[in-house]
């Protein structure tokens, strides 16, 4: 009897990391899934209830050793599990300096020990910083601007060197901003949705035109899943849709979707080291054969009607 190769999901209570294991579920059956979560505020096991038969939780720290040796044998790793709010990290850096960089480094060394067959790590366009002009290309420098994107960007390149040192077989996606259902209504989309939905005020950072590229969380899934299966070891793929919009647009088009008065909008002053833009030149992984599916419009409205629909979910945080 052929057995089934076990696949680790660290953070797959969270946002991305709980649709990943949905999608992964939905279109193989070849896998065992295992995921470790910390159950830190935004990871919710609630999030992985219609699944949670189908797969393996563990409740446990990508930082605690002890917590890792739970997981016994694997054969692929994706590294999902990361603090991730950039407001967070300007108030707290200490944490995602040890979540994001050294629990990276903890589980690089169980990859290393368990001789993975590939090792995913998911990371951000925020490494790259700000650009004005033109999108990032993979090969760009790391200019990152908050303790967030520079944990990241950490990460990153401790990953790129258990590749070098090692030959560790490692690959790394760079998204842009992912919306989608059971995303935790501290980032812009969930917020303003819920906070309209409540008719209370939208506050915009600074004159709310930084811009953001956006990309629906089920595509972002789908591009990992091709990184995954056709990626090139110790390469890094930019993932985005190069739908640009500025955090304004996006609030006008959440309040003018659920009928709610533009007034609700309220200008607070800018994030501390704000980045402006962020762009993604994305034409590695379209070699692959991936392309974004959702159709932008679409999907925000899917996600408003998801947070409508799903009140129980968000009224108690
Ligand atoms: N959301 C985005 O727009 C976006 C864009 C690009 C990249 N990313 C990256 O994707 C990954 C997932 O992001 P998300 O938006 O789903 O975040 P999230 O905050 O919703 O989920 C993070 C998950 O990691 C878990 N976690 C935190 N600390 C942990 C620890 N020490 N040990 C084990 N688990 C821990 C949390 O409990 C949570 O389930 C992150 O690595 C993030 O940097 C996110």
């Amino acid at each position: 009897m052929e057995t089934k190769k076990t696949i680790l999901i660290t953070g797959g209570a969270g946002f991305i990391g709980s649709n990943f294991v949905k999608y992964m579920l939905e279109r193989y059956s070849e896998f065992r899934i295992i995921v470790l979560d910390k159950l830190a505020y935004a990871g919710r096991l609630e999030n992985l209830e219609d699944v949670i038969s189908q797969i393996t939780f563990i409740k446990g720290d990508v930082c605690n050793k002890e917590d890792i040796e739970k997981i016994g044998s694997c054969d692929i790793i994706f590294n999902f599990a990361a603090e991730t709010h950039v407001d967070k990290s300007i108030s707290d850096p200490g944490l995602f300096l040890k979540t994001d960089i050294f629990g990276t480094y903890s589980l690089l060394e169980y990859a290393k020990k368990q001789k993975v067959e590939k090792f995913i790590q998911i990371s951000t366009d925020e490494v790259y910083g700000s650009i004005k002009e033109g999108s990032f290309r993979e090969g760009d420098g790391l200019e990152p601007s908050s303790p967030y994107s520079a944990s990241k960007a950490s990460a990153d390149l401790l990953v790129g060197a258990y590749h070098k040192t090692y030959n560790l077989p490692v690959l790394i996606t760079r998204s842009s901003n992912n919306f989608g259902p059971y995303q935790y209504p501290e980032k812009l989309i969930p917020l303003f949705i819920t906070n309209a939905l409540e008719d209370k005020p939208l506050p915009v950072y600074g004159d709310g035109l930084n811009v953001r590229d956006w990309l629906y969380v089920l595509d972002n899934c789908s591009a990992i899943d091709l990184v995954f299966q056709k990626g090139k070891f110790g390469e890094i793929y930019n993932i985005g849709t190069g739908l640009e919009k500025t955090n304004l647009e996006i609030t006008e088009l959440i309040l003018k979707k659920l009928e709610k008065p533009q007034t609700l909008i309220q200008f607070v002053d800018d994030r501390l080291g704000h980045d402006r833009r962020y762009s993604l030149e994305f034409s590695k992984i379209k070699e692959l054969g991936w392309k974004p599916t959702y159709d932008f419009e679409k999907a925000i409205g899917d996600t408003i009607n998801w947070y409508k629909n799903n009140k129980q979910w968000w009224k108690s945080l």
